[in-house]
């Protein structure tokens, strides 16, 4: 039988970085809502759209277990590994099930960071940077559904912390440590992840950083 005697590389430092920053940040994000901190809401909100952004970017050019092209599966693919039958669960990285969450987590977060561009009313209290882009029945609509998707936001996580909680508590799967720490335990023979290159890292950040700064300003016309 396998076992799991040595240790490798499962995450990279910016799956790591942006997925702590996400779980720091969307919380503040209710809580400053809550809290009519406007000043906040909307300045962490432009973080929080560049590390969606620069998580989106890195899924195409990130390391082997952040590439969404190597863990996102079909639906058969996720239905055999519930049945246990199928191919076997790739050795490191995201399952098929747990490849399903992530896509989740990062639509429904996103969905709501974009209706928070356009949300508020230019008459009365905050308003997000793309506001004046639509009517004010538009604006009023979308800052509603903004207002309730929060319960949505939240339904997600709290279904992502028991899917964590079952594995850890029922599966054994020690998931959280290699989350904050990178490496983790591995049947032998079982390869790490490929290793981050710096400049297609600095692509991806200068490219999200520079979306979020655009949109900051209201997404002006690029071409004069
Ligand atoms: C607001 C809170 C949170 C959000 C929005 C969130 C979001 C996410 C996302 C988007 C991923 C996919 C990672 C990627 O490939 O980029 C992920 C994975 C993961 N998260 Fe969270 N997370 C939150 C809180 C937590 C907490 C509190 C824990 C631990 C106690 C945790 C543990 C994990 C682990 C272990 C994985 C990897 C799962 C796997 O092995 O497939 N998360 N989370
Ligand atoms: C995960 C991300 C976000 C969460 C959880 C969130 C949460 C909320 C909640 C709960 C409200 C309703 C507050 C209330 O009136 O009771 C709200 C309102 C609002 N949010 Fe967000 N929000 C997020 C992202 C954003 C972003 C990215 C922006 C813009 C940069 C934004 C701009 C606004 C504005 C302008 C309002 C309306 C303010 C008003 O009523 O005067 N939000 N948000």
């Amino acid at each position: 039988m396998a076992t799991n005697t040595q240790r490798v590389n499962i995450w990279d430092a910016p799956v790591r970085v942006t997925h702590w920053s996400l779980a720091l940040i969307v919380p503040a994000m209710w809580f400053t809502a809550d809290n009519s901190m406007w000043y906040w809401h909307t300045r962490l909100g432009h973080v929080l759209l560049a590390l969606l952004i620069f998580r989106v970017f890195w899924g195409f050019m990130g390391t082997d277990t952040a590439r969404f092209g190597s863990f996102v599966r079909g639906p058969r693919s996720v239905l055999s590994y519930l049945r246990g039958d199928g191919d076997a669960p790739r050795a490191i990285g995201h399952s098929p099930l747990g490849a399903l969450a992530v896509i989740g987590l990062l639509s429904v977060i996103g969905a709501q960071v974009v209706m928070g561009l356009f949300a508020g009313d230019p008459f009365d209290g905050a308003t997000g940077p793309l506001n004046g882009m639509v009517g004010v029945a538009t604006a009023d609509w979308i800052t509603e559904t903004h207002e309730w998707f929060v319960y949505v936001v939240a339904g997600m996580i709290a279904l992502h912390l028991a899917a964590i909680t079952v594995y850890v508590g029922v599966k054994k799967q020690s998931l959280i440590a290699p989350m904050i720490a990178g490496k983790g335990p591995v049947s032998d023979g079982v390869a790490g992840n490929s290793n981050a290159s710096w400049s297609r890292f600095l692509i991806c950040a200068a490219g999200a950083i520079g979306v979020a700064v655009w949109v900051w300003f209201g997404a002006p016309p690029m071409a004069s």
